[in-house]
């Protein structure tokens, strides 16, 4: 192979397409009005590039496809729960695997039976709906990442790790019987995708094991987190993908797992756990509300794809074009003065949207106004994760913010080409022109949960 830096080519070869509809701006100008200038409530139809969620919205392999055609759906003891028990067993070294539907039904069966008032999580950070299935039961989530992880720019390898001296403190402030687990989310989605270390989690066993803790494991981009460790952690140049992941695994007595991400699927989850009496309390609660324990909501089929999903994920080429094409799209942003969360994470670029509309006050969302621009100038649609999605009020109705102002541009996965992700590029000089221009926004309508899906906005 040359020694020049080759462009970065998608290692697979594109068997079956799905159209896009270019739309005008006018048009999308109306679509964004009807939809309350909320994105998820936009007809896919509509967009053009859907950042969205890399969850569910990858494109499987032909291999995938294959196992759909041999799926066995049989109700009880089905061949394919067979091959995907065997494969999350490989992956995990856990005894007791549960399937799901999705990740938050695992969080739903997990949290609900070891939460309740006066509990207490603590997390790296908690996703927005393992946070929400804790507040439902009346528990506490409280998150501890680094100070200096919360600075977008820092350039650390490892920003998504758990703050070791904050977890004794916490421990010793609610009391040990009173922490019902501790989370740790790899790699860490709600602050910008950020990878955590090997050593971070053995440190984080080794106080679990003192104060006899849960450490539950939130591992839906394990593979790409490994990728990570293989390229930044020293001892670990050596291991492959797959035997990374297998150690991290091996640490936790739990593990959470939203299949539709590094499952490679479009619909999927797991919980898995090394304690059979805690299992037998999960199972009661998955036979009522998702399924037996040998589907757990999931179609034979979806079962099989998902056991060569985890398989795929941990292919070389596969993750080196996945994590590489993420960079791709981060580092050309920066290098055109768009803020981003660096280092690039794995699954997503995160824009800093207070800096770059500076002139927006917090409580006018920058990070909607982004969200919405992208959408009106490119069909492009992404996500706020800031004050909208972790906004609270205080007593007297004023917003408390959430840490950051992020935009996060997901990447589906093998579903966009570099071409896709050239032209997003483009749209960015048509934001940067206009940036003096774009006005805040106020919430007309907000549920009392997840208020970012359903929230109704108005340009201010
Ligand atoms: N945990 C993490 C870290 C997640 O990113 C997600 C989902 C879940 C749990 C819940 O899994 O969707 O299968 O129920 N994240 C998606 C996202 C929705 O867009 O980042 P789920």
């Amino acid at each position: 192979m040359s020694k020049r830096q080759l462009t970065l080519t998608e290692p697979f070869k594109i068997k079956m397409v799905e159209p896009l509809r270019v739309t005008t701006e006018e048009y999308r100008h109306n679509k964004l009005k009807e939809a309350g200038y909320n994105p998820f409530l936009l007809r896919s139809d509509d967009v053009f590039i859907d950042l969205l969620t890399d969850s569910g919205t990858g494109a499987m392999s032909d291999k995938q496809w294959g196992g759909i055609m041999t799926g066995d759906e049989s109700y009880a003891g089905a061949r394919s729960w067979e091959h995907l028990e065997s494969v999350v067993k490989d992956l995990t070294g856990m005894p007791y695997i549960l399937p799901t539907h999705q990740g938050r039904a695992a969080e739903r069966i997990l949290y609900g039976i070891l939460g309740g008032k006066g509990k207490v999580f603590i997390s790296n950070t908690h996703f927005d709906t393992t946070r929400a299935n804790i507040e439902f039961t009346g528990a506490t989530a409280i998150d501890i990442v680094y100070d200096e992880a919360q600075d977008p720019e820092i350039d650390l390898p490892f920003k998504g790790n758990i703050d070791l001296e904050k977890l004794p403190k916490l421990i010793k402030q609610f009391g040990k019987e009173n922490i019902a687990a501790v989370i740790i989310t790899v790699t860490n989605n709600s602050s910008g995708g950020q990878p955590v270390s090997m050593a971070n989690v053995k440190a984080l066993r080794k106080i679990c094991d003192d104060n006899n803790l849960l450490l539950v494991i939130d591992g839906c981009r394990i593979a790409e987190n490994s990728y990570f460790i293989k390229h930044r952690e020293k001892g670990f140049e050596y291991k492959t993908y797959k035997e990374i992941a297998q150690e991290m695994l091996r640490l936790g007595d739990a593990f959470i797992m939203s299949a539709k991400k590094d499952g490679l699927v479009n619909i999927g989850g797991l919980l898995t756990m090394k304690d059979e009496a805690l299992s037998l309390k999960c199972k009661n609660l998955l036979i009522i509300s998702e399924g037996f324990t040998t589907y757990g909501g999931l179609a034979g089929r979806d079962m099989e794809a998902l056991a060569i999903g985890l398989k795929e994920v941990f292919d070389p080429d596969y993750l080196h074009y996945r994590i590489r094409s993420t960079a791709y799209l981060g580092e050309k942003l920066r290098a055109k003065g768009v803020p981003v969360v660096w280092p690039i994470g794995g699954h997503a670029v995160y824009i800093d949207a207070k800096k770059l509309y500076c002139h927006i006050p917090i409580d006018q969302y920058p990070g909607q106004a982004l969200v919405c621009d992208l959408y009106l100038k490119g069909g492009i649609r992404c996500v706020e994760i800031g004050s909208v999605m972790f906004g609270k009020y205080d007593k007297n109705g004023q917003l408390i913010p959430a840490a950051n102002e992020l935009v996060r541009l997901a990447i589906p996965r093998r579903v966009y080409t570099q071409s896709h992700i050239d032209f997003v590029l483009d749209v960015f000089d048509d934001i940067l022109e206009m940036r003096e221009q774009t006005k805040g926004y106020r919430i007309t309508y907000e549920p009392p949960f997840l208020r970012h899906f359903t929230a109704l906005f108005e340009k201010n």
